[in-house]
Protein backbone atom coordinates (compact mmCIF):
# COMPACT_ATOMS: atom_id res chain seq x y z
CA UNK A 1 0.00 0.00 0.00
CA UNK A 2 1.15 3.53 -0.37
CA UNK A 3 -0.25 7.08 0.63
CA UNK A 4 -1.16 9.63 -1.63
CA UNK A 5 0.78 12.45 -2.28
CA UNK A 6 -0.98 15.99 -0.85
CA UNK A 7 0.82 18.91 -2.41
CA UNK A 8 -0.95 21.47 -0.36
CA UNK A 9 -0.14 21.02 3.46
CA UNK A 10 -2.70 21.27 5.88
CA UNK A 11 -0.58 22.09 8.74
CA UNK A 12 2.67 23.89 9.40
CA UNK A 13 5.30 20.93 9.50
CA UNK A 14 6.46 22.14 13.41
CA UNK A 15 2.92 22.03 14.28
CA UNK A 16 1.97 18.44 13.28
CA UNK A 17 1.07 16.47 16.62
CA UNK A 18 2.06 12.66 17.62
CA UNK A 19 0.01 12.58 20.75
CA UNK A 20 -2.46 9.53 20.96
CA UNK A 21 -4.11 7.59 23.29
CA UNK A 22 -3.66 3.78 24.08
CA UNK A 23 -5.73 1.57 26.63
CA UNK A 24 -6.91 5.13 28.45
CA UNK A 25 -3.14 6.29 28.67
CA UNK A 26 -2.55 9.58 27.25
CA UNK A 27 0.97 8.95 24.80
CA UNK A 28 3.07 11.16 22.96
CA UNK A 29 3.97 9.33 20.10
CA UNK A 30 2.11 6.53 18.99
CA UNK A 31 5.63 4.23 19.13
CA UNK A 32 6.12 1.24 21.07
CA UNK A 33 10.06 -0.13 21.69
CA UNK A 34 8.95 -3.47 21.58
CA UNK A 35 9.87 -6.37 24.09
CA UNK A 36 13.13 -7.69 23.82
CA UNK A 37 15.25 -8.23 27.31
CA UNK A 38 16.13 -8.88 30.58
CA UNK A 39 17.99 -11.48 32.72
CA UNK A 40 21.57 -10.61 31.96
CA UNK A 41 23.69 -7.58 32.94
CA UNK A 42 24.05 -6.83 29.33
CA UNK A 43 20.46 -6.83 28.86
CA UNK A 44 20.19 -4.31 32.32
CA UNK A 45 22.60 -2.24 30.08
CA UNK A 46 20.15 -2.21 26.85
CA UNK A 47 16.87 -1.75 29.11
CA UNK A 48 18.56 1.13 30.95
CA UNK A 49 19.49 2.74 27.10
CA UNK A 50 16.10 1.83 25.87
CA UNK A 51 14.15 3.25 28.82
CA UNK A 52 16.28 7.06 28.78
CA UNK A 53 15.36 6.70 24.67
CA UNK A 54 12.09 6.37 25.95
CA UNK A 55 11.49 9.20 27.99
CA UNK A 56 13.56 12.02 26.22
CA UNK A 57 11.26 10.83 22.66
CA UNK A 58 7.76 10.55 24.69
CA UNK A 59 7.85 6.74 23.17
CA UNK A 60 6.28 3.37 25.43
CA UNK A 61 8.51 0.97 26.55
CA UNK A 62 7.73 -3.18 26.64
CA UNK A 63 10.76 -5.31 28.57
CA UNK A 64 11.44 -8.89 27.44
CA UNK A 65 10.14 -11.87 28.68
CA UNK A 66 9.79 -12.28 32.98
CA UNK A 67 10.65 -16.04 32.30
CA UNK A 68 14.52 -15.43 33.71
CA UNK A 69 12.84 -14.34 37.05
CA UNK A 70 10.67 -16.95 37.00
CA UNK A 71 13.98 -18.94 37.65
CA UNK A 72 15.85 -16.22 39.66
CA UNK A 73 14.01 -13.53 41.06
CA UNK A 74 17.21 -11.64 41.50
CA UNK A 75 17.08 -10.81 38.03
CA UNK A 76 14.33 -8.57 38.70
CA UNK A 77 16.83 -6.02 39.01
CA UNK A 78 17.56 -6.07 34.96
CA UNK A 79 14.28 -4.84 34.49
CA UNK A 80 13.88 -2.38 36.81
CA UNK A 81 16.61 0.02 35.94
CA UNK A 82 14.11 0.53 32.92
CA UNK A 83 11.33 2.36 35.05
CA UNK A 84 13.80 4.21 37.13
CA UNK A 85 15.07 5.76 33.90
CA UNK A 86 11.64 5.98 32.37
CA UNK A 87 9.27 7.01 35.43
CA UNK A 88 6.75 8.21 33.31
CA UNK A 89 6.25 5.94 30.56
CA UNK A 90 3.85 3.52 29.38
CA UNK A 91 5.91 0.48 30.93
CA UNK A 92 4.61 -3.05 29.17
CA UNK A 93 5.72 -6.45 30.84
CA UNK A 94 5.98 -9.70 29.11
CA UNK A 95 5.55 -13.24 30.05
CA UNK A 96 5.18 -16.42 27.60
CA UNK A 97 1.62 -18.13 27.10
CA UNK A 98 3.57 -21.31 28.02
CA UNK A 99 4.59 -20.07 31.05
CA UNK A 100 1.39 -18.01 32.15
CA UNK A 101 -1.37 -20.08 30.86
CA UNK A 102 0.00 -23.51 32.82
CA UNK A 103 1.85 -22.15 35.21
CA UNK A 104 2.30 -22.78 38.58
CA UNK A 105 0.98 -20.14 41.76
CA UNK A 106 4.70 -19.27 41.68
CA UNK A 107 3.87 -17.99 38.56
CA UNK A 108 1.53 -15.19 39.05
CA UNK A 109 2.74 -14.39 42.23
CA UNK A 110 6.46 -13.20 40.43
CA UNK A 111 4.02 -11.42 37.76
CA UNK A 112 2.49 -9.65 40.57
CA UNK A 113 5.78 -8.63 42.40
CA UNK A 114 6.75 -7.62 39.18
CA UNK A 115 4.12 -5.63 37.74
CA UNK A 116 3.83 -3.64 41.28
CA UNK A 117 7.76 -2.74 41.72
CA UNK A 118 7.98 -1.42 37.86
CA UNK A 119 4.60 0.16 38.04
CA UNK A 120 4.15 -1.79 35.04
CA UNK A 121 1.05 -0.14 32.97
CA UNK A 122 0.23 -3.79 31.00
CA UNK A 123 1.28 -7.43 30.52
CA UNK A 124 1.50 -8.63 27.27
CA UNK A 125 1.12 -12.54 26.67
CA UNK A 126 3.69 -13.71 23.99
CA UNK A 127 1.82 -16.45 21.85
CA UNK A 128 5.66 -17.88 19.95
CA UNK A 129 4.28 -21.89 18.66
CA UNK A 130 6.42 -21.11 15.70
CA UNK A 131 9.70 -20.21 17.80
CA UNK A 132 9.53 -23.11 20.63
CA UNK A 133 8.87 -25.56 17.99
CA UNK A 134 12.42 -24.88 16.47
CA UNK A 135 14.25 -23.59 19.71
CA UNK A 136 16.72 -26.60 20.77
CA UNK A 137 14.87 -26.04 24.47
CA UNK A 138 11.55 -25.07 22.93
CA UNK A 139 8.25 -25.96 24.60
CA UNK A 140 5.74 -26.77 21.90
CA UNK A 141 2.37 -27.20 24.28
CA UNK A 142 -0.79 -25.97 24.02
CA UNK A 143 -1.58 -22.31 24.14
CA UNK A 144 -4.97 -22.30 24.50
CA UNK A 145 -6.57 -18.80 26.68
CA UNK A 146 -9.36 -19.43 28.85
CA UNK A 147 -11.37 -16.44 30.02
CA UNK A 148 -11.36 -17.98 33.89
CA UNK A 149 -7.28 -17.95 33.73
CA UNK A 150 -7.29 -14.08 31.86
CA UNK A 151 -9.61 -12.91 34.59
CA UNK A 152 -7.45 -14.33 37.34
CA UNK A 153 -4.60 -12.97 35.70
CA UNK A 154 -6.15 -9.45 35.33
CA UNK A 155 -7.55 -9.56 39.11
CA UNK A 156 -4.32 -10.16 40.27
CA UNK A 157 -2.22 -7.53 38.38
CA UNK A 158 -4.68 -4.98 38.06
CA UNK A 159 -3.75 -4.01 34.67
CA UNK A 160 -4.50 -4.95 31.15
CA UNK A 161 -3.80 -7.64 29.13
CA UNK A 162 -1.91 -7.73 25.36
CA UNK A 163 -2.22 -11.00 23.23
CA UNK A 164 1.27 -10.80 21.22
CA UNK A 165 2.32 -12.48 18.34
CA UNK A 166 5.96 -12.23 17.72
CA UNK A 167 6.43 -12.56 14.27
CA UNK A 168 3.95 -15.04 12.69
CA UNK A 169 0.68 -12.67 12.80
CA UNK A 170 -2.63 -13.06 14.41
CA UNK A 171 -5.66 -14.25 12.05
CA UNK A 172 -8.90 -12.87 12.10
CA UNK A 173 -9.74 -16.57 13.81
CA UNK A 174 -7.46 -16.04 16.66
CA UNK A 175 -8.55 -12.46 17.20
CA UNK A 176 -11.89 -13.40 17.58
CA UNK A 177 -10.60 -15.68 20.12
CA UNK A 178 -8.42 -13.35 22.03
CA UNK A 179 -11.36 -11.49 22.49
CA UNK A 180 -13.31 -13.96 23.57
CA UNK A 181 -10.62 -14.65 25.99
CA UNK A 182 -10.96 -11.23 27.58
CA UNK A 183 -7.66 -9.49 26.39
CA UNK A 184 -7.86 -6.01 26.80
CA UNK A 185 -5.45 -5.69 23.25
CA UNK A 186 -3.85 -7.54 20.65
CA UNK A 187 0.01 -6.62 19.47
CA UNK A 188 -0.25 -8.53 15.66
CA UNK A 189 3.31 -9.50 15.51
CA UNK A 190 3.57 -10.11 11.74
CA UNK A 191 5.94 -11.74 9.65
CA UNK A 192 8.14 -9.59 7.97
CA UNK A 193 10.26 -8.43 10.45
CA UNK A 194 12.36 -10.81 13.28
CA UNK A 195 12.30 -14.08 11.87
CA UNK A 196 12.35 -16.72 14.87
CA UNK A 197 12.75 -19.88 12.63
CA UNK A 198 15.79 -18.25 11.29
CA UNK A 199 17.30 -17.24 14.83
CA UNK A 200 16.34 -20.83 16.28
CA UNK A 201 17.43 -22.99 13.48
CA UNK A 202 21.14 -21.12 13.50
CA UNK A 203 20.87 -21.86 17.09
CA UNK A 204 19.83 -25.57 16.24
CA UNK A 205 22.33 -25.72 14.01
CA UNK A 206 24.74 -24.92 16.60
CA UNK A 207 23.14 -27.30 19.15
CA UNK A 208 24.12 -30.14 16.33
CA UNK A 209 20.18 -30.51 16.34
CA UNK A 210 20.00 -31.14 12.25
CA UNK A 211 15.90 -31.95 12.18
CA UNK A 212 15.16 -28.39 13.68
CA UNK A 213 17.89 -26.50 11.89
CA UNK A 214 16.58 -28.15 7.99
CA UNK A 215 13.12 -27.66 9.19
CA UNK A 216 13.99 -23.87 9.71
CA UNK A 217 14.92 -23.48 6.52
CA UNK A 218 11.30 -24.67 5.50
CA UNK A 219 8.82 -22.65 7.95
CA UNK A 220 10.47 -19.26 7.92
CA UNK A 221 8.07 -18.42 4.95
CA UNK A 222 5.60 -19.69 7.72
CA UNK A 223 3.39 -16.57 8.89
CA UNK A 224 0.72 -13.93 8.14
CA UNK A 225 2.60 -10.69 6.75
CA UNK A 226 1.92 -7.68 9.18
CA UNK A 227 0.11 -5.85 6.56
CA UNK A 228 -2.48 -8.89 6.31
CA UNK A 229 -2.65 -9.67 9.89
CA UNK A 230 -3.62 -5.70 10.49
CA UNK A 231 -6.44 -6.02 7.85
CA UNK A 232 -7.66 -9.67 9.11
CA UNK A 233 -7.92 -8.38 12.77
CA UNK A 234 -9.36 -5.60 12.44
CA UNK A 235 -12.36 -6.66 10.06
CA UNK A 236 -13.64 -8.62 13.18
CA UNK A 237 -12.27 -6.52 16.87
CA UNK A 238 -12.53 -2.91 17.45
CA UNK A 239 -9.74 -4.14 20.73
CA UNK A 240 -6.68 -1.57 20.57
CA UNK A 241 -4.40 -2.84 17.79
CA UNK A 242 -0.30 -2.88 18.43
CA UNK A 243 1.15 -3.24 14.80
CA UNK A 244 4.73 -4.77 15.10
CA UNK A 245 6.68 -6.95 12.29
CA UNK A 246 9.24 -5.62 10.19
CA UNK A 247 8.24 -1.84 10.85
CA UNK A 248 11.58 0.04 9.44
CA UNK A 249 10.44 3.81 9.48
CA UNK A 250 8.47 6.33 10.59
CA UNK A 251 6.57 6.15 6.99
CA UNK A 252 5.36 2.29 7.56
CA UNK A 253 4.49 3.53 11.24
CA UNK A 254 2.60 6.23 9.36
CA UNK A 255 0.77 3.30 6.84
CA UNK A 256 0.52 0.91 9.81
CA UNK A 257 -1.92 3.62 11.80
CA UNK A 258 -3.59 4.56 8.57
CA UNK A 259 -4.73 0.95 8.10
CA UNK A 260 -6.51 0.89 12.04
CA UNK A 261 -3.38 -0.10 14.62
CA UNK A 262 -3.46 2.16 17.40
CA UNK A 263 0.25 1.60 18.21
CA UNK A 264 2.98 0.71 16.78
CA UNK A 265 5.66 -1.60 17.59
CA UNK A 266 9.86 -1.97 16.53
CA UNK A 267 12.19 -4.27 18.38
CA UNK A 268 15.56 -5.03 16.24
CA UNK A 269 16.37 -1.71 15.15
CA UNK A 270 15.99 -0.34 18.82
CA UNK A 271 18.46 -3.25 19.77
CA UNK A 272 20.70 -2.73 17.12
CA UNK A 273 21.27 0.82 17.82
CA UNK A 274 21.33 0.76 21.53
CA UNK A 275 24.03 -2.32 21.00
CA UNK A 276 26.02 0.41 19.04
CA UNK A 277 25.54 2.98 22.04
CA UNK A 278 23.21 6.51 22.88
CA UNK A 279 23.79 8.47 20.08
CA UNK A 280 22.84 5.56 17.43
CA UNK A 281 19.77 4.88 19.07
CA UNK A 282 18.60 8.53 19.85
CA UNK A 283 19.36 9.30 15.97
CA UNK A 284 17.01 6.45 15.21
CA UNK A 285 14.02 7.63 17.34
CA UNK A 286 14.63 11.38 15.85
CA UNK A 287 14.70 9.88 12.20
CA UNK A 288 11.66 7.40 13.16
CA UNK A 289 9.38 10.78 14.48
CA UNK A 290 10.80 12.91 11.86
CA UNK A 291 9.62 10.56 9.15
CA UNK A 292 5.99 9.76 10.84
CA UNK A 293 5.27 13.44 11.01
CA UNK A 294 6.46 14.28 6.93
CA UNK A 295 3.63 11.87 6.20
CA UNK A 296 1.46 13.05 8.06
CA UNK A 297 2.24 16.56 6.78
CA UNK A 298 2.72 14.84 2.93
CA UNK A 299 -0.96 13.24 3.15
CA UNK A 300 -2.53 16.67 4.19
CA UNK A 301 -3.09 15.93 7.99
CA UNK A 302 -2.36 17.90 11.21
CA UNK A 303 -2.07 14.75 13.68
CA UNK A 304 -1.98 10.98 14.35
CA UNK A 305 -5.78 10.01 14.05
CA UNK A 306 -5.66 12.26 10.37
CA UNK A 307 -4.09 9.20 9.19
CA UNK A 308 -6.94 7.39 9.21
CA UNK A 309 -8.33 9.74 6.55
CA UNK A 310 -5.81 9.61 4.57
CA UNK A 311 -6.13 8.41 0.82
CA UNK A 312 -4.31 5.24 -0.39
CA UNK A 313 -3.56 3.16 -3.07
CA UNK A 314 -3.96 -0.48 -2.43
CA UNK A 315 -2.31 -3.32 -4.25
CA UNK A 316 -4.49 -5.53 -6.13
CA UNK A 317 -3.40 -8.53 -5.46
CA UNK A 318 -3.52 -7.62 -1.86
CA UNK A 319 -7.58 -7.11 -2.46
CA UNK A 320 -8.00 -10.29 -4.44
CA UNK A 321 -6.21 -12.05 -1.30
CA UNK A 322 -8.68 -10.43 1.27
CA UNK A 323 -11.21 -11.89 -1.36
CA UNK A 324 -10.71 -15.42 -0.85
CA UNK A 325 -10.57 -14.93 2.58
CA UNK A 326 -14.42 -13.04 2.78
CA UNK A 327 -12.14 -10.22 4.05
CA UNK A 328 -13.60 -6.60 3.79
CA UNK A 329 -11.01 -3.73 3.84
CA UNK A 330 -11.94 -2.05 7.35
CA UNK A 331 -10.36 0.80 8.65
C1 LIG B 1 16.40 -9.82 20.49
C2 LIG B 1 14.91 -9.94 20.56
C3 LIG B 1 14.33 -10.46 21.69
C4 LIG B 1 12.94 -10.58 21.79
N1 LIG B 1 12.37 -11.04 22.94
C5 LIG B 1 11.01 -11.03 23.07
C6 LIG B 1 10.40 -11.38 24.30
O1 LIG B 1 11.05 -11.66 25.30
N2 LIG B 1 9.04 -11.39 24.35
C7 LIG B 1 8.28 -11.05 23.27
O2 LIG B 1 7.05 -11.03 23.37
N3 LIG B 1 8.84 -10.71 22.10
C8 LIG B 1 10.18 -10.68 21.98
N4 LIG B 1 10.75 -10.30 20.79
C9 LIG B 1 9.87 -10.02 19.64
C10 LIG B 1 9.63 -8.52 19.45
O3 LIG B 1 9.03 -7.97 20.59
C11 LIG B 1 8.79 -8.22 18.20
O4 LIG B 1 7.47 -8.69 18.38
C12 LIG B 1 9.34 -8.87 16.94
O5 LIG B 1 10.76 -8.90 17.00
C13 LIG B 1 8.96 -8.16 15.68
O6 LIG B 1 9.51 -6.88 15.61
P1 LIG B 1 10.78 -6.48 14.68
O7 LIG B 1 10.57 -7.07 13.32
O8 LIG B 1 10.75 -4.99 14.71
O9 LIG B 1 12.02 -7.02 15.34
C14 LIG B 1 12.13 -10.16 20.70
C15 LIG B 1 12.74 -9.63 19.55
C16 LIG B 1 14.11 -9.50 19.48
C17 LIG B 1 14.73 -8.91 18.24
Amino acid sequence: MDFVHIATPRADFSDIDLSTTFLHQSLSTPILIEAMTGGTLFASKINQLLARAATRYGLSLALGSLRPVLEDPSTLSTYLIARREAPDAFLIINIGAAQLLKGTPNTLSVLETAASKLEASALAVHFNPLQELIMPEGDPVEMLPTSERISEVRARLGIPIIAKEVGCGVSRETALLFEEAGFDAIDIGGWGGTNWALVEGLRAGKARDLIRSEAAASLHLWGIPTLLSLLEVRSVVKLPVIVSGGIRSGITVAKALALGGDLVGIARPFLKAAATGEATLFQLCERLIFELRAAIYLTGGRCVSDLKQASLYLDPSLLQLLKTRGIELVR
